[in-house]
Formats: structure tokens, sequence, C-alpha cells
């Protein structure tokens, strides 16, 4: 059987290309889950510290795509594993049973032991694991044995591999690795797609679907501020106005993200002082005087919070309904794709 068609078996309702929402912890709720889904897309949800608050966001997701007949609730649930008590979340599991468990953000074992946790109180929820490198997908492949994996390249936004590459080179050097080893999996793109470009390259490097984070930015469903998409908005060049580093969870105190990980952020004073050599705790302290006004520069709210953003972000220009992004890069990729093939 295809990838497409293993995906469709459990995501019926889909269209292809299969476009999916990053499940960006807080701000990819219900609203988005529910419209990238009823376009035709996999909706997600991302992850929440507070459990009684995403049981409401799943209840109101499940009432909205009631019309949706599958055995599943027609989403998926993105977790952030590390340091994450599994119970409670199993419970959720059980109860619910969104179509797709998102898992990212930690060791193979740990990944086993939830991937292991999920199947049995929800074996219909098919595991899909995020991961940035060859090696990384090989010890999840041996031991979590995913439905699916996605491979976040390093021009994604928000949180990922330190060290790691384009999806150019990602996609291909998994797949050839993972088939030499007698692995069949479907792989997802993550990092830098936010139009049917970027779709349509992800495809023709074997991916069955992509993920779009930054680009859902501009939705109006994704619980942002307006001052924060129009910071997105604003951003051009995303090369050089984006980073990767640890500073932006370091600044705001102890950082409990493991050493493989950093996150891409619209580059901020903080960063700027990092990169220049000044202390962490000289920054921190910078920082606090800077939001009580008592420190001499001013701040934007790059400076404020950390506006996690990939570098497509100079691409993305203007608020959208989720459905109509979905459209949009769907539509698009077939063009581009047809296009392409007039270059032959
Ligand atoms: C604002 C934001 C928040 C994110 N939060 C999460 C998260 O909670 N869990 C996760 O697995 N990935 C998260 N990501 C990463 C996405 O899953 C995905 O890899 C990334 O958005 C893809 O790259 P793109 O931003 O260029 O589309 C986040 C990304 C962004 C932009």
């Amino acid at each position: 059987m295809s990838h497409l068609n293993t995906l469709k078996g459990y995501l019926p309702w889909i269209q292809t290309p299969l476009i999916i929402n990053a499940p960006m912890s807080g701000i990819a709720k219900s609203k988005l889950a529910t419209a990238v889904t009823t376009a035709g897309g996999l909706g997600q949800i991302g992850f929440m510290d507070d459990l009684q608050d995403l049981t409401k966001e799943l209840e109101i997701t499940k009432k909205a795509l009631a019309d949706i007949k599958t055995e599943t609730l027609p989403i998926g649930l993105g977790v952030i594993v590390f340091g994450t008590p599994i119970k409670a979340w199993l419970d959720l599991f059980a109860k619910y049973k969104p179509a797709v468990a998102w898992l990212s953000f930690a060791s193979a074992s740990e990944l086993q032991e939830w991937s292991e946790g999920i199947r049995l109180v929800s074996p219909q929820t098919r595991i899909w694991i995020q991961l940035g490198s060859v090696s990384a997908s090989v010890e999840v492949a041996r031991a979590c044995q995913p439905d699916a994996l996605v491979l976040q390249g390093i021009d994604a936004g928000g949180h990922g591999h330190e060290d790691g590459a384009s999806i150019v080179s990602l996609i291909p050097e998994v797949a050839d690795t993972l088939s030499e080893l007698g692995f069949d999996i479907p792989l997802i793109a993550a990092g830098g797609i936010v139009d049917g470009r970027g779709c349509a390259a992800a495809l023709s490097l074997g991916a069955s679907g992509v993920v779009m984070g930054t680009r859902m930015l501009a939705a109006e469903e994704t619980a942002i501020p307006a001052i924060y998409r129009d910071a997105i908005f604003e951003a051009v060049d995303g090369g050089q106005v984006t980073a990767r580093s640890r500073v932006f969870d370091e600044v705001w105190g102890p950082n409990f993200w493991p050493k493989t990980y950093d996150g891409r952020c619209l580059k901020n004073q903080v960063y700027q002082k990092y990169k220049s050599g000044v202390d962490i705790q000289s920054i921190r302290s910078w920082l606090s005087q800077a939001m009580n006004g008592s420190a001499s520069e001013s701040l934007s709210i790059q400076d404020m919070g950390s506006i996690w953003a990939g570098t497509g972000v100079g691409m993305v220009k203007e608020q959208r309904k989720a459905a109509d992004i979905v459209e949009e890069v769907r539509g698009s990729t077939r063009k581009n794709l047809e296009r392409a093939m007039t270059s032959l």
C-alpha cells in the first residue's frame, strides 16, 4: 500500500496534498484544529500545561467535528514529551482518542514509553514522532515503530534539534537510511514550508504531507495577539531576522530543555546581547529592568516575549482564514508541480 493510502486509511477526511497545522503549544487550539480538519487537512491542538484547559479544547473540538464520522477524534494532539508526567495524558488519550498523537522533544526511551502507553489506551490513535536527524530517526524507528516520522529541518520555527539540516537533505537521507534498514514509514516534512512552492518541493523530496507552523501564525484562528501577528508580517529576509539559539529559553530563567534542542525565533535585543558575549545573568537583569521601564532601551514585542518563527516568515504577509491557507497551498502545490514538469 502506498504511504498516502495508509494515511487515508486512518485519516479518511483528508484531501491531498496533505496539509497539517503544527501543534503549536498554547496557540494551536480547537479553533485552528477544527478549521484545518474541516478544510481537508489534519488539524492539530498543541501541548498545554493545564490539562483542564486542554480538556475544554478537546470537548469543543469533538462537538465541532461531530459530522466527520471516524472512529477517532479527527485531529492530532501534540505532546512535548520531556518532563511531562504520562498518566494524566494517557487518560486524555483514552477518553478522546485523537487520530494522531504527535510526540516531540524527548529521548527514544521516553518516546517508546509514550508510544506504548498511548497504543494501550487508544489503539486507534496513530503515533507520529517529530525529530530532526538521521540517527534519531533510526533510533526512534527501532524503539517505537512509529506510524509516521515528522522530519523537522533547521528552517523550522519553534524548538528543534540544535544541530540539523534543511529538509532538502534531511528527508532523502532519512528515507534512504530507513529503507536500507528495512523500515517502511511515511515521512512528513516540517520546516520552512509556507506555500505551494515549499509543499511541492517537500513532496518531491519524498514527503507524504507537510506541516506548517510559521504560515499558520497568519491564520485568524491561531490564538496569538495582533501585535505578535504584526511582528510576523513585518519580518523580511527570514534567514536574517530569525536565529536558532538556546538564549530564547534561557533568558526567562533556568532552561529545562534538553541539550539537544534550541529554538528559532525572531532575533531580538536579548539575542544580540548574547551574541556579543554578554553573560546570561546580566541579560536577565537588563531585561527585567527594561520591562519595568528602568533601563534606557525601549523594548519591542519580540524583546518582551520570544516570538518563535521559521525562516519562511518573510513570505507570511497577511491574515487569512486557516481554511483559505490550506486550500491555497493545496491548489498552488499542484500548479507548481505542473510548472516544474514543464522544465523537464
Ligand atoms: C510558534 C510555534 C510554536 C511551536 N510549538 C511546537 C510545539 O509545541 N510542539 C512541537 O512539536 N512543535 C512545535 N513547533 C514546531 C512545529 O511543530 C514545526 O516543526 C515547525 O513549525 C515547522 O516549521 P515552520 O515553522 O517553518 O512551518 C512550533 C513552531 C512554531 C512556529
